[in-house]
């Protein structure tokens, strides 16, 4: 590899563990008395913000927000600036998600969909709480290929 090239790829890796470890500061800040299943999310965004989730649950559980689809509503609901949709579109461009489980938490369906609606080409990191070391890497549209599109 040329050097420039090593330079590249190890300034990819500090930003992703910088990712990583601002998803397991964020987990801290979950709300999760019933599953006790602490999930923590974080986001950079085209303008180079670091915006971090955790999951939120209800005593009815199906109203439970995941990690993921906090951090992206912060994202977007935090955009200064135009407010229309254009302006939400492609706002990140990668996610960090860790929890405490064997090889890390694989986002659910519902977050794929809403994240591929807003950057389908992002990166997404996962990794275990307990070994941030270890990182899996995945796009968006490789978790969710032909997401459901709108067509207006
Ligand atoms: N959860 C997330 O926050 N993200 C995921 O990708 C999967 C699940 C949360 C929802 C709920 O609070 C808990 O994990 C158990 O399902």
């Amino acid at each position: 590899m040329k050097n420039e090239e090593k330079v590249r790829a190890s300034s990819r890796r500090l930003l992703r563990d910088k990712l990583i470890a601002a998803a397991a500061k964020a987990r801290e800040g979950s709300v999760s008395p019933y599953s006790k299943f602490k999930v923590g999310a974080a986001l950079l965004t085209k303008s180079g913000e670091i915006i971090g989730g955790a999951n939120v649950e209800s005593a009815s559980y199906g109203l439970t927000c995941c990690a993921e689809r906090i951090a992206l509503f912060k994202a977007l609901t935090n955009r200064k600036g135009k407010n229309d949709r254009q302006d939400a579109r492609l706002i990140f461009i990668a996610i960090a998600v860790v929890a405490r489980c064997d090889g890390g938490p694989m986002p659910c369906g519902a977050c794929r969909q809403l994240l591929a609606e807003y950057a389908p080409d992002a990166k997404v990191f996962i990794a275990d709480s307990d070994d941030l070391k270890k990182v899996k890497a995945f796009t968006v549209r490789g978790l969710l290929p032909r997401a459901f599109v709108l067509v207006s």
